[in-house]
């Protein structure tokens, strides 16, 4: 089976600055629950903007869903099945309430406002978020805006989930709960993360990104041990 995702060769830079990948080659398939992590500007989140097509390589080439990617309408179907959980909320809220910014995905894909309603209270309710329905998205708590951009994204019923740091500013049994969710779910998932207990718990492969490259890790001290991939 064709993988869901394929990037061969990818190397991009920011204007004005170094390279910051250098020859990624990544392959996402059905099932699989592929984390990665890497030191702080390793060029993990780079990573996933290219692969919805935010930004361009300069060399390289993406496959998603069965077909090569490169002109912006290419992407379009790719930002419609890969929910993306960017890494600061801000950048994904901008709706007045909490219910009317998970709405805006089901909406936009033609769902009806009944509809969008039904679902906005399911995903909610799956998350245990749904004290938050009528909230003003911007007063919530860091941790609480990180639980409304999943439940935004769900919402959508991507095909494939692409999570960077989904458990950050999380609480431990709040992790927990993300832990069982994302373990629960049908969807291949590409999950950031820089917690190695979280990845353990969910990884079904693990990859590093270093240098500009993505690599299997080594085993280095014991707390890595276990770690699979
Ligand atoms: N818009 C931008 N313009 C210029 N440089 C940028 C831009 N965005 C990111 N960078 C730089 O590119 C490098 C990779 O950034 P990126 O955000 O992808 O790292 P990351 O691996 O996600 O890091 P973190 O673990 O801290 O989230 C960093 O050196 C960063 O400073
Ligand atoms: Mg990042």
């Amino acid at each position: 089976m064709s993988p869901l995702i394929e990037m061969s060769g990818i190397h991009f830079g920011y204007p004005g600055r170094p390279p910051v990948l250098k020859g990624v080659d990544l392959r996402l398939e059905a099932g699989e629950r592929l984390c990665l992590t890497g030191a702080n500007g390793a060029g993990k989140s780079t990573l996933f903007h290219l692969v919805v097509g935010l930004l361009r390589p300069s060399q390289g080439r993406i496959l998603a869903f069965g077909g090569e990617r490169k002109a912006e309408a290419d992407f379009h179907e790719v930002r419609r099945r890969a929910g993306l959980v960017f890494q600061d909320p801000d950048d994904q809220l901008f709706c007045p309430t909490v219910a009317e910014d998970v709405a805006f995905g089901p909406l936009n894909l033609g769902r009806s406002r009944a509809e969008a309603r039904a679902i906005v209270a399911d995903v909610l309710d799956r998350l245990g978020l749904g004290h938050l329905h009528d909230r003003v998205t911007h007063k919530l708590s860091g941790g609480e805006k990180r639980l409304v951009t999943l439940a935004a994204v769900l919402a959508m019923d991507p095909d494939v989930l692409l999570l960077d740091e989904p458990t950050n500013a999380l609480d431990e049994p709040t992790t927990e709960r993300i832990v069982e969710i994302l373990g629960g779910l049908k969807q291949a998932m590409i999950v950031i993360s820089h917690d190695p207990h979280f990845r353990r718990r969910i990884a079904t492969r693990t990859l590093r990104l270093e240098h500009g490259r993505l690599e299997t890790p080594q085993p280095k001290c014991s707390h890595a041990i276990g770690e699979k991939g």
